[in-house]
């Protein structure tokens, strides 16, 4: 069995990082996506444990189409009666990119088309009531080729049911976890984030911090599916649970110039059940302090296309620079779109690289400080 895990475009080997430490070794990355082999579990696993990765998908078939006949003798051909039972729902969605099939609705229906002719022959009817479990088709049209999979997940899996307000620009919860594990922060490790707006990044940093997996409290679409074993979801949730490491001691602290987007990372924090973890407070990144000597600022400032007035950015990325310069044995790490960022900032990124924030090009700016002497265990 193939599932492809989906990811913004940017952190497919942070995915790929993800699945091998689940022990999935076997895997094709592309972009925007990491197919990998496994067993039926793995689809429990994977929606569970992944922290990086939008959607799991179950792949059903590949081949190459340049015509709607071609697309639909290679739907055809494909073992829907396999997964979709009679009354079933099974909603198409397309993406085409570099493709001569590149009408979106044609392809949908033709696809329909197809996999409703295959099911007539199967269940021996011409009407399907769909009024059962969805088991959503995902087709991706990339350079003539064409995948057809299952959506596992249904809602994508940023959703982790923590966050249910919105502050001024949230980071999705899948970006923010991905640059917590591109820092290679550890949870003993101090952790700020000075501008926390709703607190994705110091929510997801507790979690990876408690080993607390992501979907743990959450439904899957697949959790309806006929031919995955209920059990495989309640051990997988079980052995999940079993793994969290609650009694660790967190450094995390979160703070933000605005009080209601203190308050939201409060409610956030106590929504997910890590109020305790965080060290919450009104605060202009002006005036943050830390007693220790080694830790990771990782953040996320206005950029000016959604959040602040660009006049007042470029004094606010300048004030950044004189405070972080402060923490000179600290690493930080900065997501932002302005491409003069390091000019304002006042210092070069030892390393960069482009990520989508909400589909807006982005640098993640890293800073690498000195890594502390082994023999530091109080003070770090
Ligand atoms: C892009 S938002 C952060 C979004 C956050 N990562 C999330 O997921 O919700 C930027 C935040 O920086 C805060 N901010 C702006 N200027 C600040 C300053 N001088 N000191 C501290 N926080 C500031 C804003 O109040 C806003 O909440």
């Amino acid at each position: 069995m193939q599932l492809i895990a989906t990811c913004l475009f940017g952190l497919e080997a942070v995915v790929s990082r993800e699945l091998k430490m689940l022990g999935y070794d076997d895997q094709q990355v592309v972009d925007g996506r990491v197919v990998f082999s496994s067993s039926l579990s793995a689809v429990c696993e994977s929606n569970i444990w992944l922290r990086s990765a939008e959607r799991i998908l179950l792949k059903v078939g590949d081949f190459s189409a340049v015509t709607f006949d071609e697309l639909f003798i290679g739907t055809e051909s494909l073992p829907w009666q396999e997964y979709i039972p009679s009354d079933g729902e099974f909603p198409v969605e397309v993406s085409s990119i570099n493709s001569r099939l590149a009408s979106v609705p044609d392809c949908q229906s033709i696809i329909k088309k197809a996999v409703v002719e295959k099911l007539k022959k199967k269940y021996k009817t011409d009407w399907f009531e769909e009024s059962g479990s969805k088991y959503k088709i995902v087709a991706m049209l990339l350079k003539d080729k064409v995948t057809l999979a299952f959506d596992t997940s249904g809602t994508g899996l940023h959703k982790r049911g923590y966050r249910d307000l919105m502050g001024a620009a949230p980071l999705k919860e899948t970006l923010a976890a991905a640059m917590i594990m591109i820092s290679r922060w550890k949870w003993d490790r101090m952790l700020i984030d000075p501008m926390c707006g709703s607190g994705t990044i110091p929510i997801e940093a507790a979690m990876i911090g408690l080993n607390i997996a992501p979907g743990l409290n959450r439904r899957f679409a697949a959790e309806e599916w006929h031919f995955i074993p209920k059990e495989m979801w309640i051990m997988s949730r079980e052995k999940a649970l079993s793994l969290g490491q609650k009694d660790r001691e967190l450094r995390i602290q979160a703070s933000d110039i605005d009080e209601d987007s203190v308050r939201l990372t409060r409610y956030h924090a106590q929504r997910a059940g890590l109020e305790n973890e965080i060290h919450i407070q009104k605060l202009p990144v002006s005036e943050i302090s830390s007693r220790y000597k080694y830790g990771f600022i990782i953040t996320n400032p206005p950029y000016g296309e959604r959040v602040g007035d660009p006049r007042e950015l470029s004094a606010l990325y300048k004030e950044m620079g004189r405070v972080f310069s402060g923490f000179d044995t600290w690493s930080y790490y900065i997501l932002n779109s302005n491409m003069e960022f390091e000019k304002f900032f006042g210092r070069r990124a030892d390393k960069k690289r482009k990520l989508y924030n909400g589909g807006l090009l982005c640098n993640y700016y890293q800073y690498f400080g000195p890594v502390p002497p082994r023999d530091v265990t109080e003070n770090f």
